[in-house]
């Protein structure tokens, strides 16, 4: 039997010359001019490039606008200054996007300094704590205009049925006053019902969410007066889904009207349909779910509004009410889906995921 002193160092040796290639973390050594002398596997895998072919590149080569100071890492060789950050933008020239925390410190062998960099892809937590976060927002948003909604309700009826007894008692001409009184509660209960958001409960039946879309597109082709062009992007293999057609058609029908909206004469509208596996919506696992993704070339949301988007009462147009994707929301809630938005100027695409079937497993 081998003896543990010798299992010790040879582990010790292994541990020593192999670890960063067993590292999701991405590594990488720069000497003084700040190229790239070594880079662990998962920086290959990062930068979709062989080590050979990083070698003596420098490092503000291999990315787009690189945000890694040059000034800040110089900084490090002659001050030993060790810098973290997180939430950093990494852009390639793939044009491939991605947010790291960043780590920099500096060693040095045989008397050559040279700076460390350990690049962490944090894309992936950041997303679900951001959803988590969104989701709370939202409810939260949402019990409080529903709470407000429900006090200034009351009392309107109240003011109404006054109103409309009044009238019955004076002049027609003093009924021009009732019936002012009357037409304003009516256009504000329509608002708060509006703001309470719809209040049946779902009428789930199995069915084709192709029907659904392509209702959608026949009713925006009554009412496009840009001439935008509609691009079917269908997946046929999707099952059957269940869900409330009413509800999902009026949903997308709000997602689509908005991009009919913004994009002009050259606009297109694409709907496209995937299955997805392995999703997480609200932190249950969903093993498949249907993706519908509806995609305008339009100039993007407006990027004061991006973080508040599906909040009631949130709207770029001066004439917008901001309830559409309010409203969207509470409907894909509803089917226990989920509703998010990627937007940049030229590309702005909504994706709904509806749940198919649960993962069950532990
Ligand atoms: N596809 C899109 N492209 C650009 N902006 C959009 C798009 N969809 C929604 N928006 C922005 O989001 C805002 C909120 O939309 P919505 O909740 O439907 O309310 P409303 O349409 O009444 O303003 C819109 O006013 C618009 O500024
Ligand atoms: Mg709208």
């Amino acid at each position: 039997m081998p003896s543990t002193k010798k299992i010790d160092a040879t582990a010790k040796l292994y541990y020593q010359q192999n670890l960063p290639n067993h590292m999701v973390t991405a590594v990488i050594v720069l000497d003084n001019q700040l190229n790239i002398q070594y880079a662990n596997p998962a920086t290959e895998a990062l930068l979709v490039k062989s080590l050979n072919k990083l070698r003596n590149q420098s490092l503000q080569h291999v990315f787009f606008n690189s945000p890694i100071s040059s000034i800040r890492l110089k900084q490090l060789l002659t001050s030993g200054q060790e810098f973290s950050d997180s939430d950093v933008v990494l852009e390639f020239f793939d044009k491939r996007i991605i947010t790291v925390e960043l780590t920099a410190s500096s060693f040095s062998l045989d008397n050559a300094p040279f700076i460390l960099l350990e690049i962490k892809q944090i894309d992936q937590q950041k997303q679900i704590s951001e959803e988590a976060f969104q989701h709370q927002q939202w409810e939260s948003a949402r019990d409080l205009i529903r709470g407000l909604a429900h006090e200034i309700k009351n009392p309107l009826g109240g003011l109404r049925g006054a109103a409309q007894l009044l009238n019955k008692e004076i002049t027609p001409e003093q009924q021009e006053y009732t019936a002012m009184i009357i037409e304003q509660a009516d256009r504000l209960t329509n608002l708060v019902d509006r703001l309470l958001g719809p209040n049946q409960l779902p009428n789930f039946n199995s069915q084709n969410i192709h029907l659904i879309l392509e209702k959608v597109a026949q009713l925006i082709s009554f009412n496009n007066p840009n001439n935008i062009k509609i691009i079917k992007d269908y997946d046929p293999s999707l099952p059957d889904i269940n869900f409330d057609a009413d509800k999902i058609q009026q949903a997308l029908l709000n997602i689509v009207s908005n991009a009919i909206q913004v994009i002009g004469e050259s606009g297109v509208v694409r709907l496209k349909t995937r299955a997805a596996s392995n999703k997480t919506i609200n932190g249950r696992r969903i093993k498949l779910a249907a993706q519908i993704s509806i995609i305008d070339n339009g100039p993007g949301i407006p990027s004061k509004i991006q973080d508040t988007l599906f909040y009631p009462m949130v709207s770029g147009r001066s004439n917008g009410t901001g309830l559409g994707l309010a409203i969207s929301q509470t409907l894909i809630n509803q089917h226990k889906g989920k509703i998010s938005c990627i937007s940049r100027p030229g590309h702005t695409e909504f994706i709904i995921l509806l749940p198919i079937s649960e993962d069950k497993t532990p």
